[in-house]
């Protein structure tokens, strides 16, 4: 753990490095215990400027010797601490430094530097994980060509990897250890360094690039799980070629290597050449993965692979600008998935994400700009904020720009800025040079944190044949932002007639239309629409053009219009979710006011139209006919919630729904009977998502039949996806087929820990009482342990995050138990700790009792004596005043 107090650091303070490096020799020599390294670097002093003390970073590090220019360092040149490492005065000039540490990679249990995921070495290095390899000065500004020599003993660590290209490899004599050395010839910062070193299996393949180079491609696992590589691999190659025709975007080194390791902090980590995964993201056969689990797979592989460009080759020039490399490559791997599938399904699936996640951070006490201006720990911000709202607005510059403008900005970007450390405003101002926009205004939505709430009334002028579109935009505050200037807002439209043909938009008076989008940049504007030959139905933010709350006065009648008749298949699913969103909110109310729950049989008609119009894609109704989540319930409510009520208002409009449906929601669940083996294409996917959500909505009536209809494809299924949809459909229902579907589970997966973190999960997430307990007693399971970050994310992560009701227990039992773990935690992992914590973060809109108990949770947590600063960091925002 570091020793120093955690100081904020800002990016205003940003200052260019006073040195640079120019190369790395790293090696590193494996021991479970003493992992000895020695880095030699030569340095340069940067600029022009005055004289300046070399100070390397460090943490937890131990120095046994250090030279400068081949000469042993004087003690009374230096000084050394577990966390710097200070040459008050160098000579100003260029020079090399050898310097050696001794590690414990057993004893890293932070799984940030280099450790030990069960028996394989393995680094992460993001965001400041190298200096607990070395000193260095470890900022990605700072972009050094490395040489990385791996040594081990053989038996125990027979394959060596680093990034970059093999130069050699061979047998240390006299011993019985053997070396590899890597050298990666593209400069890259210190946090893209990795290294790996185990008994691993590889699955291989090759690729040829539009400029014809061969390049092969690895996936490492552990030895037995080669056949459980195939789609990570096909999806490997499918993204290559897409960055190819997308974006014109070419590999680079002659191999491509992804390693899989059972114990990783996040998903997967895009080091150069090197792709370290969390084997989550990897590992998938029909038997073992769900359709969900392929799908991820797919775009986390495309994901770290597009990094090679946005990330590596043009990387960030300090923290602050992370959205930079991360919402660009969220965005280009949205697109892909897009490309790969269904561009609607995928667009509608990428912002409940964004809703359920991005959303809610942005409107608690966590909430802070896609850049962030100052922060106490970086690892707190790899954050929906970053990632996902990040993506939204790249995709802003699209809409605003158009599809040509676009490419040709990012071509400019790649040309402009490959081998540098860039910015945002660097990555803006190609796309305004581009384009010749003026883009100071649109700046803002990386620096203004808060969700945008757009108030649009139409009117129709029968008369004139006119349409006025009124739009009022507003920001609410944010910790320290409590005013806010109003955004650029790219809002697509869409006026749709009564025989449900799109009415052309002529004329319009207040502002310009381009390609059907209409740009907000004032607090109030006006829009006239001239030539509306009948009274349109206004279809807005079409596709969710911008990333806000929108609220127009579209009644009942006009919402199931927009969902029977809208062109945009986003704005379809958008109606039925509205109109499903208001029924359920009053029926919140009504449940904590004791008052009769109200029915919408206009909403029962509109899922019905839905379930049965045979030319909409099966995932696309599948997607229709999903009630919004209790999360989202909340977050409309926004205040006081009681979420033992949402639960009610939820759960009776699903019987409801499974009633009304009974008869065409069995008839399509035998329709999409599948024949044939399973395919894990996204059609098939479809077609098995909207089966099993007719099931889930069958089961949703209690009734007998549907529950052996469940338990009778628990049963039979081949595949993981049916198999998992039966049992998550049944563990809502307390019947005996639900204890012997999971007992049987268990029973046919013990050997598979991630099937059985499926297995942890399920019963992490049953909204009932018992399951408090039930948690706590599987922390004693064999099957889980607190040292693997996925098994705690399994069955802790999941009870906070996707148990709503049982979470928030009105006791205070489920905040009592998840700081019991965050304290538990924390000394080990702070990183995990510190996410597990943040489930807490909403406190404040919640019923004044509940409110109560999570805040003295909290309170508890930060009165904990030596939390980590990662802890810290978020119970101090959790709990502050703004
Ligand atoms: N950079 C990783 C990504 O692709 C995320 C990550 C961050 C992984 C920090 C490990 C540590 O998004
Ligand atoms: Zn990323």
């Amino acid at each position: 753990m570091r020793t120093e107090e955690a100081r904020p650091v800002r990016l205003e303070d940003y200052r260019p490095p006073d040195w640079l490096v120019e190369t790395v020799e790293l090696d590193v020599s494996l021991d479970a215990t003493a992992s000895r390294v020695r880095a030699t670097l030569t340095l340069r002093p940067s600029g022009s400027g005055a004289p300046a003390p070399l100070v390397l970073d460090g943490d937890a590090l131990n120095l046994r010797s250090l030279k400068l220019d081949g000469v042993a360092l004087p003690p009374d040149q230096f000084v050394a601490t577990p966390d710097r490492l200070t040459i008050a005065q160098p000579p100003h000039r260029r020079l090399r430094l050898d310097i050696e540490t001794v590690i414990d990679p057993s004893a890293n249990t932070q799984l940030s530097g280099l450790y030990r995921s069960g028996a394989i070495y393995c680094t992460q290095c993001e965001a400041e994980g190298f200096r607990r390899i070395t000193y260095f000065p470890d900022r990605p500004d700072v972009m050094a060509v490395y040489t990385t020599r791996i040594e081990a003993e053989r038996t125990e660590a027979p394959v060596l990897l680093a990034n970059g290209n093999p130069v050699a490899s061979g047998e240390v004599p006299g011993t019985t250890r053997h070396f590899a050395v890597w050298h990666d010839p593209f400069p890259k910062p210190s946090y893209l360094f990795a290294l790996v070193g185990g008994e691993l299996a590889c699955v291989e393949d090759r690729f040829r690039t539009m400029s014809e180079h061969e390049v092969t491609l690895r996936i490492y696992v552990e030895p037995g799980k080669e056949r459980r590589c195939v789609y990570a691999m096909d999806s490997l190659k499918r993204a290559m070629r897409w960055d190819e025709t997308a974006f014109g975007r070419e590999y680079d080194l002659d191999i491509f290597m992804i390693v899989a390791v059972s114990n990783f902090n996040m998903g997967a980590m895009e080091n150069k050449g090197l792709n370290i995964f969390n084997d989550k993201y990897i590992l998938a056969s029909p038997e073992t993965a769900t359709d969900a689990d392929f799908e991820r797979i797919e775009a986390i592989v495309a994901h770290e692979y597009f990094h090679n460009w946005t990330g590596n080759r043009i990387t960030c020039r300090d923290w602050f600008q992370l959205c930079l490399k991360e919402g660009l490559t969220v965005f280009r791997d949205q697109e892909f998935s897009a490309d790969q599938r269904s561009r609607a399904v995928e667009r509608i699936a990428d912002v409940r994400g964004l809703r359920t996640h991005q959303f809610v951070e942005d409107a608690g006490p966590l909430a802070h700009p896609v850049r962030p201006v100052v922060y106490r720990e970086i690892n707190n911000f790899y954050t929906a904020t970053v990632y996902e709202k990040g993506a939204e607005v790249v995709r802003m510059l699209k809409v605003l720009l158009g599809p040509g403008h676009f490419r040709k900005g990012m071509d400019l970007y790649f040309s402009r800025h490959d081998g540098e450390a860039a910015t945002v405003e660097q990555f803006v101002q190609c796309f305004a040079d581009i384009a010749g926009a003026n883009l100071t205004q649109f700046m803002l939505w990386y620096s203004q944190a808060g969700t945008p709430e757009v108030v649009a009334t139409g009117s129709y002028d029968a008369g004139a044949k006119t349409f006025r579109l009124d739009l009022a935009q507003s920001i609410p505050a944010t910790p320290g932002q409590p005013s806010k200037a109003p955004m650029v807002i790219p809002l697509a439209v869409g006026l749709v007639g009564r025989d449900g043909h799109e009415l052309p938009l002529k004329s319009i008076d207040g502002g310009t239309i381009e390609r059907g989008v209409l740009t907000l940049t004032k607090p109030t504007e006006s829009f006239l629409f001239a030539g509306v030959a009948q009274p349109p139905v206004a279809s807005l933010n079409r596709g969710f053009s911008a990333p806000i709350k929108l609220s127009a006065n579209l009644s009942a009648d006009d919402l199931r219009f927009l969902a029977a008749h809208d062109a945009d298949p986003f704005n379809r699913w958008q109606a039925l979710q509205t109109l499903a969103t208001r029924l359920l909110v009053d029926n919140t109310a009504a449940f904590q006011a004791g008052r009769a729950a109200r029915t919408d049989p206009g909403l029962l008609d509109a899922f019905h139209v839905t379930l049965n119009d045979g030319r909409l894609e099966p995932a696309f109704v599948a997607l229709a006919l999903t009630l919004p989540g209790e999360a989202d319930i909340a977050r409309e409510i926004g205040r006081d919630v009681d979420p033992d009520a949402v639960f009610e208002a939820r759960t009776a409009l699903r019987g409801v729904l499974g009633e009304h449906l009974a008869g065409p929601l069995f008839d399509q669940y035998r329709r999409l009977s599948e024949s044939g083996p399973y395919r894990p294409d996204a059609a098939s996917a479809g077609r098995r998502a909207l089966r099993n959500t007719c099931l889930d909505l069958m089961v949703a009536t209690r009734r007998g039949e549907a529950i052996s209809v469940a338990a009778r494809q628990y049963q039979a299924a081949d595949n993981m996806t049916d198999r998992m949809a039966a049992l998550s459909t049944l563990s809502l229902c307390d019947v005996p087929e639900r204890a012997a579907a999971l007992a049987d589970f268990y029973t046919r997966y013990a050997d598979d820990p991630l099937i059985v973190d499926k297995w942890l999960t399920l019963q992490a997430t049953i909204p009932e009482l018992a399951t408090l307990d039930r948690v706590k007693s599987l922390t004693a399971h064999r099957a889980f342990s607190f040292a693997n970050a996925n098994r705690v994310r399994a069955l802790i992560h999941a009870f906070a995050l996707a148990n709503q009701k049982e979470f928030n227990r009105a006791d205070g039992g489920g905040y009592d138990f998840i700081v019991d773990t965050v304290l538990a935690i924390d000394p080990r992992n702070p990183q995990l700790a510190a996410r597990l914590v943040s489930a807490l973060k909403n406190w404040r809109m919640l019923e004044p009792m509940r409110r109560a108990h999570a805040q003295a949770a909290l309170r508890r947590v930060a009165a904990a004596p030596s939390l980590s600063p990662d802890v810290d960091d978020i119970v101090q925002r959790a709990l502050a005043q703004h």
